[in-house]
């Protein structure tokens, strides 16, 4: 069993600005973990930093308690699967998958026991003399997972494996992934992506970072926990709007009126002017506190059910057959969507009530950190 500690992991390039900043992670033995955020903010440096192949410019790694930032790839015990995976294109699956142990001197009967197991439980068996050519790009993925099994390492680490695969072959290859790490349970797993569903799917963790200016005040990270945990409960208005699609709506407002159980708050002008009552739940926040309102997509419900409701124009309406995307006013250039189930029978040009259900709606204060239910 093998954790993962990284501890004040900074990453400089040469030449160029911080990428990773005060990185401090502890990824439990055989946990899933998932490294999600927008292009470019240091997802596969840090997955690199891990493997052995980027260096570390300052902080510490261990791997199974043992100090790693010196320690050569190959003497680390992981197996990494990347986005461009390449296959030996003149050798056959099986070969593919015995290259690496050949080279360890692994011993002839130990690889084809090895081999045929990965093969087993990736059900490619029947495939095994087929050369790459003649597979589908789903087959090809798996056969670059098989590599990293028969390594039987302790640690799996993925980065974007399925990023070149239709939408429909990610979503199988995504629960055959999910279903490996449950057979294979003694391995750890790192897995970068910077698809939020694919995250939320996979992950027993998923570890959300930030780029740019977010990146050097705030520190690499944005938020740590369980998938729903950043859903539910998102820790400023990065994590909320980065999960969830579409993303939620902010409306700027400002707090009217606090009292036990209520807070008033007024929207500004330009994003709809309403005075909405919503149940206080304990939340910190003074009257006269600007505020950014957050509703998620799914929590605008059509019609005035009584309590905080927003009535609003409807610019545009998308249909899905399972649901439907309602577009209306809201901040100029920045529609608020509200997702409907079925097919919504509002049309542009509606004036329409929606209103938010009690309990659920995110308050931000103006740092953009959440002021949370208590
Ligand atoms: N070898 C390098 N030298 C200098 N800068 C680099 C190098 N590799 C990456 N970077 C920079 O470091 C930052 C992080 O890159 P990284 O590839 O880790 O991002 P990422 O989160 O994996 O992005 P993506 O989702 O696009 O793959 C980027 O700004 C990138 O330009
Ligand atoms: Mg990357």
């Amino acid at each position: 069993m093998t954790q993962i500690t990284l501890q004040s992991i900074q990453k400089n390039y040469a030449g160029s600005v911080q990428v990773i900043r005060d990185v401090d992670l502890d990824i439990a033995a055989g946990e899933f973990c998932v490294f999600l955020g927008p292009s470019g903010c240091g997802k596969s440096t840090l997955l690199r930093m891990i493997a052995g192949i980027e260096s570390i410019t300052a902080g510490d790694l261990h791997i199974g308690g043992v100090h790693m930032n010196e320690v050569p790839p190959a003497e680390r015990e992981v197996a990494m699967v990347f986005q461009n995976y390449a296959l030996y294109p003149h050798m056959s699956l099986y070969e593919n998958m015995a290259f690496g142990l050949r080279q360890a001197k692994v011993d002839k009967a130990e690889i084809h026991r090895r081999v045929s197991e990965a093969a087993e439980v990736l059900q490619i068996t029947h495939m095994l003399d087929r050369l790459p050519k003649a597979l589908s790009g789903g087959q090809r993925q798996r056969v670059a997972i098989g590599r990293a099994i028969v390594r039987r390492p302790n640690v799996f680490l993925f980065d974007e494996p399925l990023s070149n695969l239709d939408a429909a072959l990610r979503v199988h290859m995504r629960t055959e992934i999910a279903r490996l790490h449950r057979d294979f349970q003694r391995a750890s797993a790192v897995y970068v992506t910077h698809d939020q569903t694919e995250a939320m799917a996979l992950a027993d963790k998923i570890v959300l970072l930030r780029a740019g200016e977010g990146m050097l005040t705030h520190g690499s990270i944005a938020q740590v926990g369980a998938p729903l945990d950043l859903y539910h409960h998102p820790r400023d208005m990065f994590v909320a709007s980065f999960l969830g699609s579409p993303r939620m709506n902010f409306l700027p407002a400002t707090v009217q009126a606090v009292d036990d159980h209520t807070l008033t708050l007024q929207t500004d002008a330009s994003a709809g002017g309403e005075r909405l009552q919503l149940p206080r739940q304990g939340r910190r926040v003074a009257a006269g506190a600007r505020v950014t309102l957050g509703i998620r997509p799914e929590h605008l419900l059509p019609g005035d059910m009584g309590g905080a409701t927003l009535l609003r124009t409807v610019q545009q309406v998308e249909h899905f057959g399972e649901y439907s995307y309602v577009y209306l006013q809201g901040l100029p250039g920045e529609p608020l969507i509200a997702k409907v189930p079925g097919r919504s029978s509002a049309l542009a040009g509606d004036r329409t009530p929606f209103t938010v259900p009690d309990p659920a709606y995110h308050l931000f204060d103006d740092a953009s950190f959440a002021i949370a239910a208590q």
